[in-house]
């Protein structure tokens, strides 16, 4: 794509708005401001609004509350419904709306993303740049440039960029705030100069950028989550391999690990990946690739979902294994409904699925989870729903472990063994210490583990 060199200035210290704070944008509205900008934080959903100009983050991430408030407190940030205050306020406008995959199909809903990027450029009449974060199909961007432009009282003075985040949720403020790198997807000159400006308190510390086209941006994002998954569902399909051989997941992914051409990162066997984003995103990503043509090239990732969902049903074969070969009328513990710890997402979470698989076998299901309890019933009010640990395990024939919170690691398993009706667990995230449980008289399974082996190894880095 070729790139037009504009001779407009740039403005050194934007106003911005920040359009859909949910998980991604509440956490760049609050950082931006703790960057020293002044922001304007847009949704369409009016209790969020409310929420979060009274100071209260409407979802758990840890170190958010305090942020917000510092932020409100300084008078640089607001939050508002209205998109004509947006567009007369803004220099720079993150547009951070929800792409969650199309009802019926692998592709993405863009319709958030296409409402969102109307709307404001409806309303603009001046030289702005509007910057998409949400993650896109190849292509969503260069389409939605045009568009923009030809909406726009502003015409061509309005450009759009493509910022890519790989923010992750339970880090989001020290990842916002201190990224790994920056990469800026744009098609002018001055758009890249408003961007650094933007970013000026994080490229400051020569944080790495990259500047490429819009479809590389686009790219970048969907590459680097499609790469994760598959290294997850990687060391998953050694399991599978394991669980056939009598060989033990852990010790091979410790041994592998220590190469660091491969790494340990990412490498930990259990019960697979989830949330919002990397389901989604390898799905977007295949089905957009079929689009264009290049279908086989990233057909391996239907594989790795398909390994990603087997591990859910042989985490309920091994809670069926353990009961004695049915789940009609069997008291299951379930620990954890997050999609990962410290977070209180419940979308496409793994925990969930299998608890949900537990109940649809005809077992007497409770969960529990330390923040996710609220998210997880309103998605399955059939379960039960525990407000403790203990509560949770109170008389249960089985336990899984299905979300490592640390609440989890570490508790104490005699205690635990006081509670249950029979000392029996499934360890879903290799979480816990196995030798302890058995030395407390449980049986313990995991995947990817011989029924009877040795304690997992530490694995090095997580
Ligand atoms: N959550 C993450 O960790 C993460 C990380 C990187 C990228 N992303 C990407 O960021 C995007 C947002 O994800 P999220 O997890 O924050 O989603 P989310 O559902 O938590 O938030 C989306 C927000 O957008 C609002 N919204 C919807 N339509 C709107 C409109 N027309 N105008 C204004 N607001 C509107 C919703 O009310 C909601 O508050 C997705 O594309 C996701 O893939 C998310």
């Amino acid at each position: 794509m070729t790139r037009t060199i504009a001779t407009a200035p740039v403005v050194e210290h934007p106003r911005i708005t920040v359009i859909g704070t949910g998980y991604l944008g509440a956490t760049h509205a609050v950082c931006m401001t703790a960057l020293g900008f002044d922001v304007l934080g847009v949704d369409v959903d009016a209790a969020k609004v409310a929420a979060l100009s009274a100071g209260t983050v409407p979802f758990f991430e840890p170190g958010l509350p305090e942020k917000l408030r510092e932020a409100l407190d300084s008078g640089r940030l607001r939050f508002t419904t209205d998109f004509d205050e947006a567009a007369r306020f803004g220099d720079v406008h993150f547009v951070c709306v929800g792409t969650p995959q199309a009802p019926g199909s692998n592709a993405a809903d863009l319709r958030f993303v296409e409402a969102a990027f109307a709307e404001l450029a409806a309303r603009i009449d001046r030289r702005a740049l509007l910057v998409g974060k949400s993650t896109v199909p190849i292509g969503t961007a260069a389409r939605i440039a045009d568009e923009v432009r030809t909406l726009s009282p502003a015409g061509d003075d309005l450009e759009l960029a493509w910022n890519p985040e790989f923010l992750r949720e339970g880090f989001a403020v020290e990842d916002t705030l201190h990224p790994d790198r920056l990469v800026f997807g744009v098609t002018s000159d001055w758009a890249e100069a408003q961007l650094r400006a933007a970013f000026r308190p994080i490229l400051d510390r020569d944080t790495p950028l990259v500047v490429a086209d819009l479809a590389t941006a686009e790219l970048v994002k969907v590459a680097a989550n499609s790469f994760l998954a598959t290294k997850i569902s990687y060391i998953n399909a050694m399991a599978e391999v394991c669980e056939a051989t009598g060989a033990d997941v852990t010790v091979l992914a410790t041994a592998l690990g220590y190469d660091d051409r491969i790494g340990a990162r990412f490498l930990k066997p259990g019960l697979g990946f989830g949330g919002g984003c990397l389901p989604k995103d390898i799905r977007a990503f295949t089905h957009r690739a079929a689009e264009l043509g290049v279908g086989q090239a990233v057909a391996f990732l239907e594989e790795v979902d398909a390994i990603n969902i087997r591990r859910r049903i042989r985490t309920v074969d091994l809670v069926r294994e353990l009961a004695g070969g049915s789940l009609a009328g069997v008291r299951v513990a379930a620990l954890g409904a997050a999609f990962k710890p410290n977070s209180d997402d419940v979308r496409d979470a793994p925990a969930l699925d299998v608890a949900r698989m537990l109940y649809l076998e005809g077992a007497s299901v409770t969960v529990y989870d330390p923040e996710a309890t609220q998210n997880a019933h309103r998605v399955y009010p059939d379960l039960d729903f525990a407000s403790s640990l203990g509560q949770a395990v109170a008389s249960a024939e089985v336990v899984a472990l299905l979300t490592e919170w640390d609440e989890f690691r570490s508790a104490d398993p005699t205690t635990l063994g006081e509670l249950v009706a029979r000392r029996r667990i499934v360890d879903g995230r290799h979480a816990l210490d196995a030798d302890r449980y058995r030395a407390a008289g449980w049986e313990y399974r995991a995947l990817g583990l011989p029924s009877g082996a040795r304690q997992p190894q530490a694995l090095p880095g997580g």
